[in-house]
């Protein structure tokens, strides 16, 4: 029977982090690669996206790789598996963690329902939920040459539950009806791949809570107010659920969405 250390052990594995330039997306690359992963990140955040290789290179063994990519474009997704299929003989873990997030800059975006545009929903559309059916779909003979593969789905908490509209008073932020929409479909298309992608390879989605990141206090205290745990999550928080995803001590796990919350959504 192996340890728990064996079982923790990922090691040599090759992870795909697309939005891996990201706040959360980074943390999720430095957990991978502080395990010995070798991490390709794919984003369309070129400076930061080679500014975070450069970090992980010089902090972690193994060679960390990044490809440009635009995630709203089916081109631009073949080009990254091209790549992939290129450089790599198998891919073990692959993270679905881009996405428009409510502090996305952009028109028709956060802002009041009736002001919500019919473009920008089709574009969230396209990066949060089409770009993954697309990558998973592309990505699935590479990752059947893997012994262990693993797929993690970045979810959120608003892809299972409503407004809860007084925690936004007096603030400029509103989450876009798009993400939410989105972040549903994320957490239905985990459940449908878990089972289309068995027994070979594993589906799960980690949905966190609002992670702190220089958000207001005004806000940041009608948010603890909500959670059982009495604060916003931190990116730290979501270190665990990131290794025991992509690890074999989730052997027997397919088809979840780990909400990582402090309690928000009880
Ligand atoms: N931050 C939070 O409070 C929170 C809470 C719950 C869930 N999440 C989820 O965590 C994930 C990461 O969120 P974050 O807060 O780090 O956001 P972020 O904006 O910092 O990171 C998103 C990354 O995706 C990349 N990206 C956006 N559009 C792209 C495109 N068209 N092609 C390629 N890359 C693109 C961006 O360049 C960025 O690096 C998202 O899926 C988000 O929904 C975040």
């Amino acid at each position: 029977m192996k340890s728990i250390k064996q079982l923790g052990d990922i090691s040599n594995r090759t992870a795909l982090v697309t939005g891996g330039a990201g706040y959360l997306g980074y943390t999720i690359c430095e957990t991978l690669a502080e395990c010995g992963v070798r991490v390709i990140i794919v984003d369309n955040n070129i400076s930061a996206a080679e500014n975070c290789v450069k970090k992980l290179n010089s902090k972690f063994d193994n060679q960390h790789f990044f490809i440009s990519c635009d995630l709203s474009k089916k081109e631009s997704i073949d080009k990254v598996v091209d790549f992939a299929v290129l450089h790599f003989d198998s891919l073990d873990i692959l993270i679905n963690c881009a996405s428009l997030v409510g502090t996305s800059d952009i028109k028709g975006w956060t802002t009041k329902f009736d002001l919500q545009e019919y473009s920008t929903f089709e574009k969230a559309l396209s990066i949060n939920l089409t770009s993954v059916f697309y990558l998973i779909q592309q990505c699935q003979n590479l990752m059947e040459k893997s012994n262990t593969p693993s797929i993690i789905n970045i979810g959120s908490i608003y892809g299972f539950s409503g407004q809860k509209l007084s925690m936004y008073e007096d603030s400029n932020y509103l989450t876009p009806a798009a993400y939410s929409a989105s972040k549903g479909g994320v957490i239905q298309l985990t459940k449908y791949l878990a089972s289309i992608l068995s027994p070979q390879i594993r589906v799960n989605c980690i949905s966190p809570g609002g992670i702190e990141n220089n958000h207001d206090k005004k806000f940041i205290n009608k948010y603890k107010a909500f959670t059982p745990l009495n604060r916003m999550a931190n990116r730290e928080d979501l270190k665990g659920a990131i290794h025991f995803f992509s690890s074999d001590l989730s052997s027997y796990i397919t088809g979840q969405n780990l909400i990582v919350d402090g309690g928000w959504s009880l």
